[in-house]
C-alpha cells in the first residue's frame, strides 16, 4: 500500500531533472511546481505557497513577511537554489522557526571559471575586439590598437576570500599575479597563505589593485560598496569586475567612472536590476562588458545544485541533518 502523502512541497519553478527526480521519488510529499522557465508572478506564489510544508525557491522568489504570512504555519523548511540568500528575509524566518537549506560548494568552480572569464574579456576588451572585425574596423595591425591590461605582474584585490574568492585566486595566480589583496569581515590567515594574500581596508585595495573582483555576499554591510569614493580611489588603468550580487554596487557612480575615465573598464556578471533594461546607460559604453548572471551556468552545476536543494528540502521535512543547511 502507498503511504498517504503527508507533506505539501511547492517549488517555484521547473528544476533541472536531478532535483526534480529526488522529489518525485518521495513519496510522503506531494509536490506542486510551477510549469515554467519564467519566475511565478507574486501573487501567483502567495496563492500557491499556502498551507505548504516545504518550499523550493530560486534567487528571483522574494521570501518576504508577506509571503511567509502567506504560506502560514505549516512551513517548516525553505530551500533555495543557490548560495546566495539575500532574497530570504532571514530574521523573520528563524523567528518562525524555518529550517533553510542552500547550495554552497557545488557552484564554486563554475563560478571562479566565470569571474576570470570575464576578467579575461574585460580586460583584454574582447567584445570590443570581435566587433571590429565584424564591422571592418580592423583596418591593420597597429601597434597601440585594441590593448588592454594583462595580469602578470599585477596586483590583484578580492573583495570577499570566501568559497568563490578562493577559487578565483587560485586560477589567477598560475597568470603571474604578483600580489593579492582581500577584504571581509576579519582576516582569514589560513585561507590567504596559499595566495600569501594581504588582509587590506576597502580604501587600501581600491587604490592598490589593477584589477578588483567582487566576491562577497550581499548584505546590509556590502550593499552600496562599490561607490563613487571607491572608484574614485581607484587606479585609472584598474579594471573592476562584479560576480556577488548588483547591489553591492552603485551603478550610477559605476557608470560615471567608466564614462568618465576614472577607471579602465567593468565586467559585471550580476546587475540592477535583473534583467537589465536594454536601454541602460551602462549598455551605451564599450568598457563595460554585462553578463546575465550566468555564474554557475554549466549544465552539470546547474543539476547538482538542484539536486542539493532537494535533498536539503527532504531532509529538512523529515526532521534529518540536511546536507547543506544555513546556521541561522
Ligand atoms: P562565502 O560565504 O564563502 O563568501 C562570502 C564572502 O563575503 C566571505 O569572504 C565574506 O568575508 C565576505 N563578506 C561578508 N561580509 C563582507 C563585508 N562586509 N565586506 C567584505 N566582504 C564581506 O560565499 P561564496 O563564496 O560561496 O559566495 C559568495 C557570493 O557570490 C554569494 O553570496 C552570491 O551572492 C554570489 N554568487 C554569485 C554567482 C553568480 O552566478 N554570479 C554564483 C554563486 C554565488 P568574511 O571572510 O569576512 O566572512
Ligand atoms: C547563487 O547561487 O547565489 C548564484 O547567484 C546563482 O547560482
Amino acid at each position: 500500500m502507498k503511504p498517504v502523502r503527508l507533506m505539501k512541497v511547492f517549488v517555484t519553478r521547473r528544476i533541472p531533472p536531478e532535483g526534480w527526480a529526488a522529489l518525485a521519488r518521495a513519496e510522503d510529499c506531494e509536490v506542486e511546481h510551477w510549469d515554467s522557465d519564467e519566475p511565478i508572478p507574486e501573487k501567483e506564489l502567495e496563492r500557491s505557497v499556502a498551507g505548504a510544508h516545504g518550499l523550493l525557491c530560486l534567487l528571483t522568489d522574494r521570501v518576504d513577511k508577506k509571503l511567509l504570512d502567506a504560506a502560514g504555519a505549516n512551513l517548516k523548511v525553505i530551500s533555495t537554489m543557490s548560495v546566495g540568500v539575500d532574497h530570504l528575509a532571514l530574521d523573520e524566518i528563524k523567528r518562525r522557526g524555518i529550517r533553510v537549506g542552500y547550495t554552497p560548494d557545488v557552484l564554486t568552480d563554475a563560478t571562479a571559471e566565470l569571474a576570470v572569464s570575464l576578467l579575461l574579456t574585460t580586460c583584454r576588451r574582447l567584445p570590443e575586439a570581435t566587433e571590429e572585425v565584424r564591422s571592418g574596423g580592423w583596418t591593420s595591425w597597429k601597434p597601440l590598437w585594441m590593448c588592454g591590461y594583462g595580469l602578470s605582474q599585477s596586483t590583484v584585490g578580492i573583495i570577499g576570500l570566501g568559497r568563490i574568492g578562493q577559487a578565483i585566486a587560485r586560477r589567477l595566480k598560475p597568470f603571474g599575479v604578483q600580489k593579492f589583496l582581500y577584504t571581509g569581515r576579519q582576516p582569514r590567515p589560513q585561507e590567504a597563505a596559499e595566495f600569501q594574500a594581504e588582509f587590506v581596508s576597502t580604501p587600501k585595495l581600491a587604490a592598490d589593485s589593477d584589477f578588483i573582483i567582487v566576491a562577497c555576499s550581499l548584505t546590509p554591510a556590502t550593499k552600496g560598496l562599490c561607490n563613487k569614493d571607491f572608484f574614485q580611489q581607484m587606479k585609472k588603468t584598474a579594471v573592476f569586475v562584479n560576480i556577488s550580487r548588483g547591489d553591492v554596487v552603485n551603478q550610477d557612480d559605476l557608470y560615471q567612472a567608466l564614462a568618465g575615465g576614472q577607471i579602465a573598464a567593468a565586467g559585471l556578471d550580476v546587475t540592477t536590476p535583473e534583467p537589465l533594461p536594454t536601454n541602460h546607460p551602462l549598455l551605451t559604453l564599450k568598457n563595460c562588458v554585462i553578463l546575465p548572471h550566468i555564474g554557475s551556468a554549466t549544465y552539470g552545476t546547474r543539476n547538482t545544485m538542484s539536486l542539493l536543494a532537494a535533498n536539503n528540502l527532504l531532509a529538512g521535512l523529515r526532521g534529518e541533518p540536511m546536507p547543506s543547511e544555513l546556521k541561522l
